[in-house]
């Protein structure tokens, strides 16, 4: 593809912005792309061109209605299972809720049965009124991979085409764009992003997000975003950015470095719905960085939880709730007790009681910032994979055994 027509269009020289990364321009030869206003998915136009990251456990109704309310962008439900939805699972249909104020309804989807994802995919448009279907080949879970799904599944070219087509086309009279997100490969000597651009262009998908990680490294190591101009450079459908955007600015270091059309964005906004204000600044040609003290962080925390009861009933919406607390004080003086108690919150009225406890004075943690949050750890000794995986790469005609309840994510 010409870069110079991608709508990231290069500058020759200079940065366009002044909170760009000093060593933007070097990084790519010369070469800053400028930062795109909008994200186009077919026929879905998102006004900041924003993705936040569909995370299992975490995207649920609730946390993209505080995030939404924060920014603009589009917000991915967690991820359900085809078959789980084909065949009625009750935890699956359980987790398509959504927002009464959400208009665009976006669901990830995995699967490795074409069959599946395309009737699940038909399900999703007219049962579900989704706008947007994002099809998952980047979970890294040994239990996924081990059965060829997730990250492992680009491997296999031919199936991973026969996939893709079939949810292409079963959402296509419904004009409901799908898109497909992904990570570089199995590991440095098993790389597949390349390929995946392009089967996913000629099959017709409105866009490819690329993880700049090997299923080896998990979540280890740092994303490489050189991978991520690649495959804008090989490709003409739009490619999302993912991986270490921890701050606006690194959203904006992004695009300037490598083209892309969007950014998809994870584990930067956990217990920090409010990232998502800052991006919508930054894309709008702002700078902003919203540093809330102790008791805006608190009122933040109430307002999550409420919204969690209010979708899951108050005991449960408390339980899912608890694996917030320590990303929200991350970083303040908060104690070891209350923040264990809050940990075991069960009602709102004891959420309330331990949150009267906090300093809201205290100001943001400002060392926080730019540091990375949520899931590090180190890379997988060894990618499980199927008997003979990698001894072929088309696969195309394979059936997988598809679980009905997969609910690992990414
Ligand atoms: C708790 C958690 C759950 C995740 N679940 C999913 C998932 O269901 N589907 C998916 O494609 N990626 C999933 N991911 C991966 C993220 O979408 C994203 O690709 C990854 O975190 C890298 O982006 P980041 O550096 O902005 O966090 C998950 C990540 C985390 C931390």
């Amino acid at each position: 593809m010409d870069r110079a027509h991608h709508e990231g269009q290069a500058q020759e020289e200079g940065l366009s912005r002044d909170f760009a990364h000093p060593g933007a321009a070097a990084d790519n030869a010369g070469v800053t792309f400028s930062i795109p206003t909008r994200l186009q998915l077919g026929s879905v136009r998102v006004d900041t061109p924003v993705v936040l990251a569909p995370m299992a456990g975490i995207t649920n109704a609730a946390y993209r209605r505080l995030c939404a309310e924060q920014g603009a962008g589009l917000y991915v439900c967690e991820m359900i299972t085809s078959r789980g939805l084909v065949e009625g699972d009750a935890v699956t249909r359980s987790m398509l809720v959504f927002d009464e104020l959400e208009t665009v309804r976006s669901v990830q989807l995995y699967g490795t049965d074409p069959g599946y994802v395309g009737k699940a995919a038909e399900i999703l448009c007219a049962e579900y009124g989704v706008a947007h279907i994002d099809l998952n080949f980047g979970c890294p879970v040994p239990k996924v991979t081990r059965k060829g799904g997730g990250g492992a599944l680009p491997w296999k070219r031919g199936l991973l085409a026969e996939i893709l087509e079939s949810a292409v086309r079963a959402a296509a009279p419904y004009d409901v764009p799908v898109t497909m997100k992904t990570r570089k490969g199995i590991d440095a000597d098993h790389l597949t992003f390349l390929d995946a651009g392009r089967i996913a262009q000629e099959s017709g998908a409105a866009a490819i997000a690329l993880h700049g990680r090997t299923v080896e490294q998990a979540y280890s190591g740092e994303a490489d975003w050189d991978a991520i101009g690649e495959l804008v450079a090989s490709v003409d459908i739009p490619v999302l950015g993912n991986g270490d955007i921890w701050e606006a600015a690194d959203a904006i270091r992004m695009v300037e470095q490598t083209g892309v059309a969007g950014v998809v964005v994870g584990r930067g906004c956990l217990g920090r719905p409010w990232l998502f204000r800052d991006l919508a600044a930054a894309f709008a040609g702002e700078t902003a960085k919203t540093l809330p003290n102790l008791g805006e962080v608190r009122d933040m925390m109430r307002r999550h939880a409420e919204l969690l009861a209010a979708n899951m009933g108050e005991e449960r919406g408390c339980k899912e709730f608890r694996k917030h607390v320590s990303w929200y004080l991350k970083g303040f003086r908060a104690g070891g007790p209350l923040r264990h108690s809050l940990a075991l919150v069960d009602s709102l009225a004891a959420l309330d009681r331990l949150l009267a406890e906090l300093d809201p004075d205290e100001p943001f943690p400002v060392t926080e910032l730019g540091a990375p949050r949520g899931r590090q750890g180190s890379p997988r000794k060894r990618v499980v994979l199927p008997e003979g995986w990698l001894d072929d790469t088309d696969g195309a005609g394979f059936a997988i055994r598809e679980e009905a309840s997969e609910t690992s994510g990414g």
